[in-house]
């Protein structure tokens, strides 16, 4: 079986039945997280990272070239929910933590009991919308990531930046436009978003996709801090 890296540092590309599949190396062989399939490749063994379930992996599929590298980095998740997307960002990084916010109880039971085999997840039961009640947990980070269905989605990437991201630190916002206005065209909601982000927060949106082909009317958009 052939491996070929990606433009993303610890993401790669298997080639299985004729088809391109992505996948990072286990940082803990013999267990998946979410059902997906274990690859062994002469002594390694890689996780399939499946872009119907991980914003990160459909916004790589659908072209975006900004996407920011992970390995080095310090990343505030909002919305971990039970830890898909930051399982896989948990086998590419080298010494960074990912500090995980979530505000559901029940799928954080989940995201906690991940955290105890990986020990670079730090598990935040928090809301997003109050980013100064986690400013014990939380250290200035390089990446803010935000994959929260909440009506404000580009307010409380804006708080959470202000509070959190370092200046120079990038961002990575997956909008989802069901959750802030059923009557506008997903369009109109994304570009009200951004405007949000850069307006209001002072923040640029370097790149932004509609990832249709693996989430209908979700958008993601990745942000630079000056
Ligand atoms: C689409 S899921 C996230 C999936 C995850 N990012 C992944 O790719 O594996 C959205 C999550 O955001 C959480 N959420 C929504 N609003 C939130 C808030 N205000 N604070 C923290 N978590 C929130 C939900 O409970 C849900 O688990």
């Amino acid at each position: 079986m052939k491996v070929k890296e990606t433009m993303i540092e610890g993401m790669y590309q298997l080639k299985i039945d004729q088809k391109n599949r992505l996948a990072t190396k286990n940082k803990v062989p013999g267990t998946n997280v979410y059902g997906e399939r274990l690859i062994k490749v002469e002594n390694e063994e890689y996780r399939l990272w499946d872009p119907f379930r991980s914003k990160f992996a459909a916004a790589y599929l659908s072209g975006m070239k900004l996407l920011p590298q992970l390995k080095a980095k310090n990343i505030l998740y909002l919305g971990v929910s039970t830890g898909t997307t930051p399982s896989h960002f948990s086998d590419i990084l080298e010494d960074g933590f990912i500090y995980g916010v979530e505000f559901s109880p029940k799928v954080m039971r989940k995201f906690y009991r991940l955290a105890e085999q990986r020990p670079n997840l730090i598990p935040i039961l928090a809301d997003a919308r109050r980013p100064e009640e986690y400013s014990s947990y939380v250290f200035d980070v390089d990446l803010l990531y935000q994959d929260v269905s909440q009506p404000e989605q580009a307010k409380i990437f804006g708080r959470n930046a202000q509070e959190y991201l370092k200046p120079g630190g990038e961002g990575i916002i997956a909008i989802k436009s069901q959750s802030i206005d059923v009557s506008l065209e997903p369009e109109e909601v994304f570009s009200k978003q951004m405007s949000i982000l850069e307006n209001n927060f002072g923040l640029k949106v370097i790149e932004h996709s509609k990832i249709d082909a693996y989430e209908k009317k979700h958008a993601v958009m990745i942000i630079k801090k000056e």
